[in-house]
């Protein structure tokens, strides 16, 4: 049986790229569009050094109309779609939201404009625990109601959910729309990982970079939450484990699967981790002493948000399978091996 092909967008990125070699390890086709904005071609050799096999690579802004039609002309019998590609800065965001609106809605909209075009049925959307704000209860699920989004990143996961809703409502796609928590860690061989443009935003990726010396000293945002030890918890889930839950969501849309052509998961652990545990586990698992301060709080931080994840486990059979041991020395094995290329820092 030929091999189902998918689309891949904004495949050279962190999630992106883990996501690829589980689809490719799974046996399928991928095709990679990627613009490079917030990646680099390295990824790509290395994606090959993994499974064997290379992806066909385009680079291109999927903001481009044009550009992208050329693209579907010439790709021909893609079976689905998963959409990374996007603006993921959530303090950038604030700064530049028509970048955001442009970068993350306006490429949407071609999307699901060239799929119609070309029958493309099947998309799986990058959305992010960022849609429910602050919530008012914890575990959050599926239906918990959004709060107002916190930044203008925020407000396009928010928005770009309900535009493949109502477009799905008309039955021209199936649509699976992942909620990712806080996705850290690397690939097992320590060739794909987080790549952040000069200093990092979120807390592994500086993490890391404070161990090896890159950053003078990592700074917690604040310790006087209501929390058990006054830092923000999260759910911080392995970047393999999210990657297979791509891979699960195009077997159930390509299998026609899906109910009512919309579904939306939570992709998490379940589990709720502080600041501190996080720094705490990156000391003991790797043993390595980091240097911290209490700083200020970040506005625009939600005290805590962790996931109920059943739905995901029942309906996509799906589950994580790695801890925090694996995803702190992952991410510390990826942190060495990139120590020397780090650009703009
Ligand atoms: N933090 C620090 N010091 C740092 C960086 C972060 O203490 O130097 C803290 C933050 O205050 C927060 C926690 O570490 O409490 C996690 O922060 P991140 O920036 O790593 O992650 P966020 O939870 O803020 O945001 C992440 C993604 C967003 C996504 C959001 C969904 O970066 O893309 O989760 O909740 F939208």
């Amino acid at each position: 049986m030929d091999k189902k092909k998918i689309l891949v967008t904004g495949g050279l990125g962190f999630i992106g790229s883990h996501t690829t070699v589980e689809l490719i390890k799974a046996g399928y086709n991928v095709v990679i569009i990627d613009d490079l904005s917030n990646s680099q071609l390295f990824i790509l050799d290395n994606i090959e050094k993994i499974c064997g096999s290379k992806p066909t690579f385009y680079q291109l802004d999927m903001s481009d109309k044009e550009k992208l039609s050329e693209f579907f002309a010439k790709e021909k019998s893609i079976d689905a779609v998963i959409h990374f590609a996007a603006s993921k800065a959530v303090g950038e965001s604030m700064q530049k939201p028509l970048k955001y609106f442009r970068n993350n809605l306006y490429s949407l909209i071609n999307l699901l404009k060239s799929m119609e075009v070309n029958k493309i049925k099947n998309i799986v959307f990058s959305s992010s625990a960022t849609v429910y704000g602050d919530p008012d209860e914890l575990p959050v699920i599926e239906n918990t109601p959004f709060k107002p989004a916190l930044s203008a990143y925020g407000s396009t996961k928010q928005m770009g959910e309900e535009i493949l809703q109502k477009v799905a409502a008309t039955k021209v796609i199936d649509c699976i729309a992942l909620r990712y928590f806080n996705p850290v860690g690397a690939d097992s061989s320590a060739l794909l990982g987080e790549l952040p443009i000069g200093p990092p935003n979120n807390l592994m990726p500086f993490v890391t970079q404070a161990a090896a010396g890159i950053r003078e000293q990592l700074v917690v945002f604040g310790n006087d939450y209501n929390t058990p030890d006054g830092t923000c918890v999260r759910d911080y889930i392995h970047v393999t484990d999210l990657a297979k839950a791509h891979v699960r969501s195009c077997d159930r849309l390509i299998n026609n699967e899906v109910q009512n052509n919309y579904e939306v998961f939570n992709i998490g652990t379940g589990n709720g981790i502080s600041v501190l545990q996080i720094i705490q586990a990156f000391e003991k698992y790797n043993n390595i002493k980091l240097d911290y301060t209490i700083g200020k709080r970040r506005p625009g931080d939600a005290p805590a948000i962790y996931a109920d994840v059943s739905l995901a486990n029942k309906v996509l059979g799906w589950k994580t399978e790695l801890g925090l041991k694996e995803m702190v020395t992952s991410a510390w094995e990826w942190q060495k091996k990139v120590i020397h290329n780090i650009l703009n820092t």
